[in-house]
């Protein structure tokens, strides 16, 4: 498989349903992880990593940056799940570049289906893009945009989405989307390791683009705080259910702040948080 990051230059429209489906915010632009091991994920084209850890970050640098130091290193993968067969070039430098993530797999595999009226759907901090393309396969209908301040990781969605014919994930950079924007499901395993500050800054500023009704399906691990970010998702006035607990990995589902009527809670103090 061709790797979708050489062939898109840097400033290219990323939009894989191609112009009909570019709203403004969705023309992006092409420039811009500790598990069990994954029977059902294998790497085609790379050696296995020596250590969980380096099979969820990259060797140098970290994975939330904008422009990875990792030398580019394409890779294909094939992901097993829900039936369905894909396959995703990954790439040193982003986020669990040789198998699907554990976590990501369990929120793939457990979140709540998305209902008949979840159309608008936010795949926070995409990677290469196996949450946004897994749910706008299986949902046609929804409109899946994916978001991540990577561009490696961007051009790879795009290529992705692409490859397997996800017509209906788009992919942007953050900055890109409109902040009226909302969403009526929310996906997300988060970047914990960009640190507590501002992981809540993020959290805090995509969850408050849930629309009335909307879910969010978080997936933390609980050795990287997701007890204490429930905590300071209650805090901050959202209901948040743990649906389920498996493997260390918490998914936790967290409704809009203040819940649908209810006037929003004061942001809980910093420092209470994950
Ligand atoms: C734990 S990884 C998950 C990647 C992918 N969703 C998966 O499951 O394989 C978190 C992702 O969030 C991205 N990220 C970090 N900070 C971000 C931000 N401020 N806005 C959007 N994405 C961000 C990182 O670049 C990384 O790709």
């Amino acid at each position: 498989m061709a790797d979708p990051a050489a062939k898109r230059p840097s400033d290219q429209t990323v939009n894989p349903r191609g112009s009909g489906a570019a709203s403004s915010e969705a023309v992006a632009r092409a420039a811009r992880e500790r598990s069990e091991q994954e029977r059902e994920t294998q790497p085609l084209t790379a050696k296995p990593s020596p250590s969980i850890r380096a099979r969820s970050e990259p060797a140098s640098g970290q994975y939330f940056e904008a422009e990875p130091l990792a030398a580019t290193a394409p890779r294909t993968i094939a992901v097993n799940i829900s039936g369905m067969q894909l396959r995703f070039v990954t790439d040193s430098g982003v986020f669990s570049p040789d198998r699907l993530d554990a976590g990501t797999r369990l929120l793939l595999l457990e979140a709540p289906p998305l209902g008949a009226r979840d159309r608008r759907v936010l795949d926070l901090g995409c990677g290469w893009g196996p949450i946004a393309c897994v749910t706008g396969l299986r949902s046609p209908a929804a409109e899946v945009l994916a978001v991540d301040v990577n561009e490696r990781a961007l051009r790879l969605a795009v290529g992705n989405a692409e490859a397997n014919g996800a017509g209906n994930v788009t992919v942007a950079h953050p900055d890109e989307v409109s902040p009226t924007r909302r969403f009526d499901r929310i996906l997300c395993n988060p970047p914990i390791r960009v640190g507590k500050s501002a992981l809540q800054g993020l959290l805090a500023a995509w969850l408050d683009r849930l629309a009335p009704g909307g879910r969010a399906h978080l997936v933390v691990h609980r050795h990287l705080g997701s007890d204490s970010l429930a905590r300071w998702l209650e805090q901050r006035g959202h209901e948040v259910t743990r649906l389920v607990s498996r493997s260390g990995y918490r998914l936790l589902d967290v409704g809009p702040r203040g819940g649908e009527s209810a006037s929003p809670r004061p942001e809980p103090a910093a420092g209470r948080a994950p």
